[in-house]
């Protein structure tokens, strides 16, 4: 099937691109980024065979630290500014042989069926409208046994943060799914809840093992300020963290957190 190009999130991220790894010491980021290692860690193949589809991989925040681990790694997106950086690390980490850089659409890949030993998509299909269409070529371009690793924004928290007083107006519509939630502005981020998440996983092949929490402690818990320091004592990074393990351990919790982390096979 052939897309419209997605512009407004190319243009977006072409533009982040030189920038993007800022973000990366802010707190926030700083509890996202260890919350979603831990969960990843596990499900890394270790075989110098074995390739990893880093989905959507931006600057290669991921694909360098699952290339350490030792399997290749597939970096796919379709932002080349984004692109353009990850090379430029790729390179320096000397891990040219071990990364391949590729432009694509996740909407439609060129990869073989059953080509990939682990498929990572983090922070991506909450800016992608045709979510199950993704699923679907990601579940398609892993082996079958494999897993799938997929981040998803979560509808009610998203919902809630957008809660205004005296307007309630667009929190409703996000929540009720009339309108996208417009991040920064500029790009539109469609969430989902944890059910709908794990339907459209289970729908399309995937056995779900656990759809963890992220980021409970953003945006409700603590102040948007505090959140998006860079300057901040490592002991409240710690507490957080252990706190947010402590919650991403308990699967009923998943509705509180900003962010989810499924884990799946492929049947
Ligand atoms: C928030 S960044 C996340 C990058 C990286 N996964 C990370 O965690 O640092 C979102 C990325 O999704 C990419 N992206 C958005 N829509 C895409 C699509 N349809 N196909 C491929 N990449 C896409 C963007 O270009 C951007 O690099």
């Amino acid at each position: 099937m052939v897309f419209s190009p997605n512009r407004d999130v190319q243009k977006y991220y072409d533009k982040k691109g030189s920038t993007y790894d800022d973000y990366s010491k802010q707190l926030w980021s700083r509890i996202y980024d260890a919350a979603t290692w831990r969960l990843t860690e596990p499900y890394i193949p270790k075989d110098p065979a074995a390739i990893v589809f880093d989905a959507a991989g931006g600057t290669g925040k991921w694909a360098i630290p699952l290339a350490k681990c030792g399997p290749k790694v597939v970096l796919g997106d379709l932002s080349e500014g984004m692109l353009k950086t990850a090379k430029e690390k790729i390179a320096q980490e000397g891990l040219q042989q071990r990364v391949e850089v590729k432009e694509c659409d996740l909407r439609s890949l060129d990869f073989d069926d059953q080509t990939f030993d682990l498929v990572f998509c983090e922070h991506a299909l909450c800016f992608i409208k045709e979510q199950e269409t993704v699923i679907k070529e990601l579940v398609r371009v892993l082996k079958r046994g494999c897993p799938l690793l997929v981040s998803g924004q979560n509808r009610y928290v998203l919902s809630l943060s957008t809660l205004q007083e005296g307007n309630a107006d667009p929190a409703f519509s996000v929540l009720t799914q009339e309108t996208q939630f417009v991040m920064r502005g500029s790009l539109d981020v469609y969430a989902l809840s944890p059910d709908e998440f794990r339907q459209i996983l289970e729908t399309n092949g995937v056995a779900v093992e656990k759809i963890a929490g992220k980021l409970f402690t953003m945006p409700l818990a603590v102040s948007p300020k505090q959140m998006s320091s860079e300057k901040y004592p490592d002991t409240l990074f710690r507490q957080l963290l252990q706190f947010e393990v402590e919650l991403s351990n308990k699967a009923d919790a998943a509705a509180l957190a900003g962010h989810f982390q499924a884990i799946g096979y492929k049947r």
